[in-house]
């Protein structure tokens, strides 16, 4: 009888050490110590034991049972402590979280080209404030008083002297002041304008060009925004000058580029003209060489700005401009 209870005693223990979790654990402690477990079964038919023998059965049968469950006790802190460090440790065989890659924004490869393009035609890239006097984004570029860009609606007015600058051109007249010519200069930058659509945000980017020199033709204009547009788009991209108005230059013209979409077929993007603006320009206005101080008898030169957004739309086919700057990663992550 004392034999049977050290066998269910050593059982036990040997059963406990081979267990690997808690939910072992429980059965194991319902097989030996639960209502109908085996030494629960063993104290029960103590009773039909000769009476001599009860006691004795009866005190290691608890004995045993106090040792079973104080050994369940230490299993079950065992095991807990493991499955808590299983739970911390590092599993090796789970895939590797991807490190998302950043990349240059379209508006600033779309900067990068162009500055590239024209530094390679011997231009110098130039920069300016973005918050600017009257003086420099209107009254040295010739812009009347009562023209309409100083209207309250497209300029963002910080003093009746002081505006967001509206355009990249007064860097036109802050680099003729700097040097003396010849000039050969791009000024990229932010511009604002109190201006919200599909195609227009209140911030946006433009690349100004000015060269002045002595000689300078309309000709050279044309060879040089050829050169331009055949490098950023291709060959293919025929260029058409139209008569224009700015007063900062005489005379103007508007550049379009045959249809990046429709090559000149006709489409939504071009409204069906096969052709698409894409910048303004000009021979300098000889009243800003004598804002300037330079012999308007002498040099003649010319200028231009583009549109960087418009350019980055075209590109890409983007019809939405506003998706420039929200910065949505999915958005952002296909160029
Ligand atoms: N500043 C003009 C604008 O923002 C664009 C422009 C037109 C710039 C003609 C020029 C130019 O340099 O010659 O609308």
């Amino acid at each position: 009888m004392e034999d049977n209870l050290d066998h269910i005693h050593q059982q036990a223990l040997k059963d406990l050490a081979a267990l690997e979790n808690t939910d072992d654990l429980q059965d194991l402690s319902v097989r030996y110590l639960g209502r109908k477990g085996i030494l629960t079964q063993f104290l029960r038919n103590i009773s039909k034991l000769p009476v001599a023998q009860r006691p004795a059965a009866g005190k290691k049968a608890n004995e045993i049972k106090r040792l079973l469950e104080k050994a369940f006790k230490v299993a079950a802190e065992k095991l807990e402590s493991q499955d808590q460090a299983a739970e911390a440790a590092i599993d090796v065989s789970l895939p590797g979280r991807a490190v998302a890659c950043g990349a240059l924004h379209p508006i600033t490869q779309i900067n990068q080209q162009i500055c590239d393009i024209f530094s390679n035609l011997g231009f110098d890239i130039a920069e300016g404030p973005e918050v600017e006097s009257d003086y420099y984004n209107f009254e040295a570029l010739n812009f009347p008083k009562d023209h309409p860009a100083r209207d309250m609606q497209d300029t963002f007015f910080i003093t009746d002297d002081i505006v967001l600058r509206t355009h990249t051109s007064p860097n036109q007249i802050r680099s003729m002041e700097k040097q003396s010519p010849p000039v050969r200069i791009i000024v990229p930058g932010k511009v604002y304008r109190c201006d919200s659509d599909l195609t227009h945000t209140p911030m946006f980017h433009q690349v100004e060009g000015l060269l002045v020199d002595e000689n300078i033709s309309f000709g050279d204009l044309k060879g040089i925004l050829t050169t331009f547009v055949h490098q950023l788009f291709d060959e293919q991209t025929s260029l058409r000058f139209r008569p224009s108005f700015f007063p900062f230059t005489e005379p103007s013209a508007e550049v379009d580029i045959l249809c990046v979409i429709c090559r000149g077929k006709g489409c939504r993007v071009c409204s069906h003209t096969g052709w698409l603006e894409i910048l303004g320009s000009g021979m300098v206005h000889p009243a800003l060489y004598e804002n300037v101080g330079y012999d308007a008898d002498r040099y003649t030169g010319f200028a231009f700005g583009m549109g960087v957004d418009r350019i980055a739309m075209l590109k890409y086919g983007i019809d939405d401009i506003r998706k420039f700057f929200e910065n949505d990663i999915r958005f952002l992550e296909q160029f």
